[in-house]
């Protein structure tokens, strides 16, 4: 049959995401120098507006660099060679945390939890235990691990931390932050780092972080050797001149306005609420074809799912998907490639993204040999979503 979908693709990867157009056009305006007063009122109203989407007091500062610069900053700027960090490694992403640690010499003490399981507060504390005389200078932890589609339960992990050591507790929300709530001071949070092309509905290139006031303190003291990723220096260039310390992607930070605007209208409460209902729906269409989940309820991500199917390889559905639908999705990574496919719905996301979603696993699934299953996913899907309207 001809191309029923005309130009039109579909991205569900979990980042990027899709990008809204009223943030393209944001980004298309004409460009504007990094040190006018133009660039400082923008950067101004980005780092503020952001606030209440970090949970933080501070304003949330940008890196031009992908999320694993922040990462790396995040490393950099709070841990230096021979001293010692807990890293949580649950999937790819904590694994590359530690990774980083290990890089710059500092001695990484990895908890691993098996992956598509959260990291709950008793292992944590009970790897803090075994630790204890152990100079833990900072815990680091993935909020949303991107590669299982976990949620970790942050908010008590963090009081673990605060109860069992005076380290820093250092949170890679990258594949969460603009989808779910936080709030640093309560959840103990020093330095929280995010990047663009997820829930932020922009394209790569930008990198978030925040801070507490311990966290502002210990960046400071930090004697690990840096220079792009030295966040001194993104706060002095903040707090003296309103700018950034060096060329910034002035158009992601345009459309970062715009995504402000735009969380603004919906109000933040909402745009949490609409990913728990996108979660809901695509775990209950999932399940209505019989698919298994990679996670628990309880450990499952309002911005990614993970699907482990059993008789039909996950690549096969991936391509299927992509070749018959337009509609791109993730594999997975590591010791989940092959295993699994990843669905992505976060950032400019609907319920009905998520429909068209469901009914194109129907048919291909269908067409992949199974006993067709139609209209099954989506009606589960609307199920959930009746109760929302
Ligand atoms: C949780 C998490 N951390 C870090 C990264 C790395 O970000 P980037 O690919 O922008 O460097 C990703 C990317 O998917 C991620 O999902």
């Amino acid at each position: 049959m001809s191309n029923l979908f005309l130009d039109q693709t579909y991205l569900f990867t979990p980042g990027p995401t899709p990008i809204p157009n009223r943030v393209n056009a944001a980004m298309a305006r004409p460009m504007i120098g990094h040190r006018s007063p133009d660039f400082s009122v923008l950067i101004e109203e980005v780092a503020t507006k952001l606030m209440p989407v970090f949970g933080t007091k501070h304003p949330v500062l940008a890196l031009t660099s992908s999320g694993t610069s922040a990462l790396e900053a995040a490393v950099v700027n709070t841990v230096a060679a021979g001293e010692h960090a807990v890293v949580i490694v649950a999937g790819s992403f904590g694994d590359r945390f530690a990774t980083i640690a290990e890089n710059y010499g500092v001695h990484t003490h990895r908890l691993n939890i098996e992956w598509g399981k959260s990291c709950s507060p008793d292992e944590l504390a009970a790897f803090l235990d075994k630790l204890s005389g152990t100079p833990v200078k900072a815990v680091f932890a993935t909020f949303n691990e991107t590669s299982t589609g976990v949620l970790n339960p942050i908010h008590e992990l963090g009081k673990v931390v605060r109860k069992k050591t005076d380290a820093l507790f250092i949170v890679d929300g990258v594949s969460c932050i603009g989808a779910v709530p936080v709030d640093m001071e309560a959840d103990q949070i020093d330095l929280l780092v995010t990047s663009s092309q997820k829930a932020l509905m922009l394209p790569p290139g930008l990198a978030f972080v925040s801070f507490s006031d311990r966290g502002l303190e210990a960046i400071k003291a930090c004697p690990e050797r840096r220079f792009y990723l030295d966040l001194n220096r993104y706060v002095k260039a903040y707090e003296e001149q309103k700018s950034t310390p060096f060329t910034p992607a002035v158009s992601l930070i345009a459309g970062a306005r715009e995504v402000c605007t735009m969380i603004e209208e919906e109000g933040w409460n909402h745009v949490v609420e609409r990913h728990t209902l996108l979660r809901d729906m695509m775990r209950a269409g999932i399940r209505g074809l019989g698919l298994p989940l990679l996670t628990s309820d309880e450990d499952a991500s309002p911005t990614v799912t993970a699907v482990q199917p059993e008789d039909i390889p996950a690549p096969d559905i991936q391509k299927a998907l992509k070749k018959d639908f337009s509609i791109t999705i993730a594999g997975g990574q590591k010791k989940l490639k092959g295993k699994i496919f990843r669905i992505g719905h976060m950032g400019y996301c609907t319920p009905f993204d998520v429909l068209k979603v469901l009914s194109a696993l129907e048919l291909t699934l269908a067409k992949l040999g199974q006993e067709p299953q139609l209209g099954v996913a989506t009606k589960k899907a609307e199920k959930v979503w009746i109760q929302h309207v």
